[in-house]
């Protein structure tokens, strides 16, 4: 059985937060990153021993970062196939290529959780210009029009909500080029996510649920443990572990939920990486994401997901950076700030985030009120 052993280097296709934070982690467990990124001095560049600054899609420098490499992983969906085959040939990728295939279009991953009767919201695919029309009849108004590939922070997706707006959605897939889905509005109460690890031999962990709100589409904070029943607990994480299993998973997948007005669980998407709604991990739990992320996919046995106290995790967009900074002396004791060191701080751009931690809901989220940040 392979055990890639600290000492080793560790390849991260994409320098982002998500590389940033897996580097940091690692080399703290004594592992080499080098990452490949467009981006002189990237995020995750910034703390990796090596950084490659060249396009994901240049060959020259992917076979570079899988040359330097005793294994190889990824912190976005978005690789070509041409290039994970290249990882694939040169180095050791043990998330292997399949996984990214499904994940990176929501019409192969929707078609492969229902083969595995994971309940999902009804959809279509949009075939002509009469479909966006039928669909009304199928799935009722409102309904969500997204981009079957990369789409993220709600980009690539539009909620159609009366007939009068019907030409407006046949413009918006005439001129997307690209094929399209349309979705039953799921009303929740809840949106919740698992992130469930699973090594290569086959050993698998959950972290805690998280509790999720978004604002404008992109996560602004997440509350563990998430204020459900037992039941819609164990729902979520068998959920989680049904798919992380049927998929062979290997390393982390973070799995995004509904949890309907009626109390049921379906499934939105997949994420086969670290998730926003898991950095509650790093000062919450015993093993962080990050680490049980090095550990799956290095062939060490999976640490510890204990929740040792409740938290609050509020993301730090551009629009908030200066607030945090000016009142930074102001933070409590029990917060924890992690930025990632983004150059340029444009609106909705995930500069950083803040794990709260503290004994109860209401009295964190009175800290957070009365920093006055995020209102
Ligand atoms: N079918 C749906 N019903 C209700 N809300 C939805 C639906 N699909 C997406 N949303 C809302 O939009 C957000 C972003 O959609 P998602 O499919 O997760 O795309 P992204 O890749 O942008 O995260 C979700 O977190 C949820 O709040
Ligand atoms: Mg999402």
């Amino acid at each position: 059985m392979k055990v890639i052993k600290p000492g080793s280097t560790i390849g991260i296709l994409g320098g982002g937060q998500l590389g940033r934070m897996i580097s940091i982690t690692g080399r703290n467990m004594g592992y080499r990153f080098v990452t490949l990124d467009p981006t002189p001095n990237s995020p995750c560049g910034q703390v990796a021993d090596l950084q490659i600054t060249a396009p994901y899609t240049e060959l020259k420098a992917v076979k570079a970062l899988a040359d330097s490499s005793d294994v190889i992983t990824y912190e976005f969906e978005n690789v070509d196939s041409t290039i994970t085959s290249i990882l694939e040939t040169t180095s050791f990728v043990p998330q292997g290529s399949e996984l990214l295939k499904i994940t990176q279009n929501r019409i192969r991953e929707k078609s492969t959780l229902k083969s595995f009767h994971v309940p999902v919201a009804p959809f279509l695919v949009i075939q002509s210009e009469n479909d966006i029309e039928t669909a009304i009849d199928r799935l009722g108004l409102p309904y969500i029009m997204k981009t079957a590939t990369g789409g993220y922070d709600g980009k690539g997706q539009w909620v159609i909500k009366s007939k009068e707006e019907i030409p407006f959605a046949m413009e918006v897939w005439n001129k997307a080029g690209i094929d399209m889905i349309i979705e039953q509005f799921i009303p929740f109460s809840k949106e919740l996510s698992v992130i469930v690890a699973r090594n290569i031999h086959g050993q698998t962990k959950t972290f805690p649920v998280a509790e999720n709100d978004h604002i404008n589409n992109i996560l602004h904070q997440s509350f563990v443990p998430a204020r459900i029943t037992d039941e819609q607990r164990i729902q979520a994480e068998s959920t989680a572990l049904k798919i992380a299993d049927s998929l062979q998973v290997v390393g982390l997948i973070a799995i995004e939920m509904f949890l309907t007005n009626d109390g049921e669980i379906i499934v939105n998407e997949l994420a086969p990486r670290p998730h926003n709604s898991g950095h509650y991990s790093m000062d919450a739990c015993i093993t962080s994401q990050f680490e049980q992320h090095i550990r799956a996919i290095c062939g060490m046995p999976l640490g510890d997901t204990t929740l040792l106290s409740p938290i609050i995790m509020v993301n730090i967009l551009g629009q908030h950076l200066n607030k945090v900074l000016d009142k930074i002396d102001q933070l409590p004791p029990t917060a924890k700030l992690h930025l990632y060191g983004k150059k340029e701080s444009v609106e909705n751009r995930k500069m950083g985030h803040i794990n709260f931690l503290g004994s109860t809901f209401e009295q964190i989220d009175e800290e957070i009120k009365n920093l006055g940040i995020w209102s």
